[in-house]
């Protein structure tokens, strides 16, 4: 029987632009490392979170990981407990979906040491128990994707279904990280509840263009379906220098460039040979805002989270 397992679950890019709080796509380079061992002793316990300098919640109940493990563990009455070891690998308050991250990453390795292993649909409700601990709400675009990889479209909450869309095999995503932290409860608290009509269909538009143009290999689509009318309008103004940012990279040659997540990482889709440009372009639009950088240039497909020890 295992008794000590690790995964691994990659950052996420939630909406990709127009599909708000169902559309994610999963970025390789970065993720969270979770760590469980069993123990004798019913319930869960976080050990220890390392990879951050922010001070995050030990308490099981108030913590991603812990959540979504205790989600599990009560829904399936385990016998044995969990006490576990959270490694940050995504900046916190990014817009890199580092709480989803966390929490796939836990319901994997719990997965791991289950007698018979779980579907990831049935991992997808407990991780969603956790990731709503830190947003306040519940919302899948990073949890679906860091799950299951790639570009990922989740329809439902309450009994949801997922759907791995195909990327076109020349495109990349620019990731520019400023380094200021965002909330996303914040940036969720500030959006309006109603939405004139008009955008309503303008934003439905450019979802059914942009996942056909993704089905079909038509960057022309993608670019033309690319512009998020209602959520980024909104939010631009939490993050200085977000307009040069985007025109900078739109101007390098960019297919489309909006917020990942609820912010401050600002992200753009490219075919492969405009990436380096777009991502200096992005740099210094930041930096001419006062604001230094990290940024990562990825692919989009991936096989999302998994065990690693
Ligand atoms: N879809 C979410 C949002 C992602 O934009 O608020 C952040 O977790």
């Amino acid at each position: 029987m295992t008794d000590v397992v690790t995964a691994f679950a990659p950052a996420t890019v939630g909406n990709v632009g127009v599909g708000f709080d169902i559309l994610g796509h999963t970025v390789e380079a970065i993720g969270d490392r979770v760590r469980i061992t069993r123990s004798t002793e019913r319930g869960v316990r976080i050990r220890a979170i390392t990879g951050t300098s922010e001070a995050l919640p030990l308490e099981a109940e108030r913590n991603t990981a812990g959540r979504a493990l205790l989600a599990m563990a009560e829904t399936l009455d385990l016998d044995f407990g969990m006490d576990v070891e959270i490694e940050k690998g995504i900046p916190l308050g990014s817009g890199l979906g580092g709480s989803a991250a966390s929490a796939v990453a836990a319901v994997v390795a719990g997965n791991a040491l289950l007698p018979a292993p779980l579907p990831k649909l049935e991992l997808l409700k407990y991780a969603m128990q956790g990731e709503a601990v830190a947003s306040g709400s519940v919302h899948v675009d990073n949890i679906a994707p860091s799950l299951f990889g790639g570009l990922v479209l989740t329809v439902g909450i309450d009994h949801p279904r997922t759907k791995q869309i195909p990327v076109p095999a020349t495109v990349r995503c620019v990731l520019v990280h400023p380094h200021m932290f965002l909330s996303t409860k914040e940036a969720r608290r500030i959006l309006s509840d109603k939405v004139a009509l008009s955008d309503v269909v303008w934003q439905c538009a450019n979802l059914a263009g942009f996942i056909s143009g993704c089905y079909t290999d038509d960057i022309a689509m993608l670019r033309d379906a690319f512009a998020d009318v209602v959520i980024e309008p909104q939010r631009q103004a939490l993050i200085p220098g977000f307009a040069a940012v985007q025109k900078a990279a739109m101007d390098a040659g960019a297919i489309g460039c909006s917020i990942s997540g609820a912010g401050p990482t600002v992200f753009a889709w490219c075919e492969e040979p405009a990436a380096v440009a777009i991502r200096d372009g992005m740099v210094a639009a930041f930096r001419a805002h006062g604001l230094e950088a990290d940024q990562w240039i990825s692919q989009i497909g991936s096989g999302g989270a998994r065990v690693i020890a």
